[in-house]
């Protein structure tokens, strides 16, 4: 029998509240592309958004768009350092910190063993870099209300055979995300988590059918934000982790 845990019901009560986003000032990480791309665009019609990647192409393609967009590298720790410089000098008021960046390599690890080089360049930009980043823009953030969000993954629950350092990587930000709400609880600083569901980006370009839209994932987080919801979590996700609580082995067979 599914069961709704204690949590899950203070953030039934939590969902009640609602607000609307704006007048704030936002980074998305990896906000050139994807989910990020396009929580940008949604974003800066009422809000300041600067985005980061590390693309060239990309970040001129967002500055089209009116972005603010600055090259920054999460697997180098002086280029998150000089982010943070920059933001501190350039946006003070910054509120809203979205850390979206992320990369997936898909391979088994019994049929490709891989270089320490590639684990290391997936777990340093799903987990690393974003670590870093975050807690160098904490002073910045607890200085005023703000909002930390982390894009997981339901792999970081319930781990893909052929996406087992994507999944190590997500399971990670998802203990980081509850441990800094735990660290965060006397501040004014809310930690939301967004666990999309197998969504048309770059990402999963290789992936077959049966991927929402991300004009429609973004539509549906923004309205889960602004009625206050901890834990964004579409589609097929939400069945996923109530799954994998109850029927874990099921959850497994499910994912592969
Ligand atoms: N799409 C899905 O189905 C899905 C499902 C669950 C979770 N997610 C998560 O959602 C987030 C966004 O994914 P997406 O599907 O929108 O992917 P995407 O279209 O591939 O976009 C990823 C973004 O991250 C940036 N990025 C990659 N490596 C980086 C690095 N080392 N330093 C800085 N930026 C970097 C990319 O820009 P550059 O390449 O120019 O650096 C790009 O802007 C990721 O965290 C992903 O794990 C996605």
């Amino acid at each position: 029998m599914l069961m709704l845990s204690a949590a899950d019901l203070l953030i039934f009560v939590i969902k009640s509240r609602k607000m609307k986003i704006k007048n704030h000032t936002v980074l998305i990480t990896g906000g050139t592309s994807g989910i990020g791309r396009e929580l940008a665009r949604a974003l800066a019609k009422d809000n300041r958004v600067i985005v980061t990647g590390r693309s060239e192409q990309r970040l001129t393609e967002a500055r089209k768009d009116g972005l603010t967009a600055w090259n920054c590298d999460l697997t180098v720790p002086r280029q998150i350092e000089a982010l943070v410089v920059k933001l501190e000098q350039e946006f003070p008021q910054l509120d809203i910190l979205i850390n979206n960046a992320g990369i997936q390599f898909n391979y088994n690890l019994l049929e490709t063993p891989s270089s320490y080089e590639k684990i290391n360049r997936e777990i340093t930009t799903n987990l690393t870099g974003t670590i870093h980043l975050t807690q160098l823009l904490l002073p910045l953030l607890s200085t005023k209300p703000s909002t930390i969000i982390n894009l997981t993954s339901a792999l970081g629950t319930v781990p893909k055979s052929d996406g087992l350092v994507y999944s190590a990587g997500k399971a990670g930000l998802r203990n980081f995300t509850a441990g800094l709400r735990k660290v965060l609880r006397n501040k004014s600083v809310r930690v939301l988590e967004i666990i999309p569901p197998v969504t048309d980006t770059r990402m999963t370009a290789e992936r077959g059918e049966n991927k929402m839209p991300v004009d429609e994932l973004v539509r549906i987080i923004l309205r889960q934000w602004e009625r206050g919801y901890q834990l964004i979590a579409p589609g097929k996700v939400k069945f996923l982790l109530l799954l994998q609580r109850s029927l874990p082995g099921l959850a497994d067979r499910l994912i592969g």
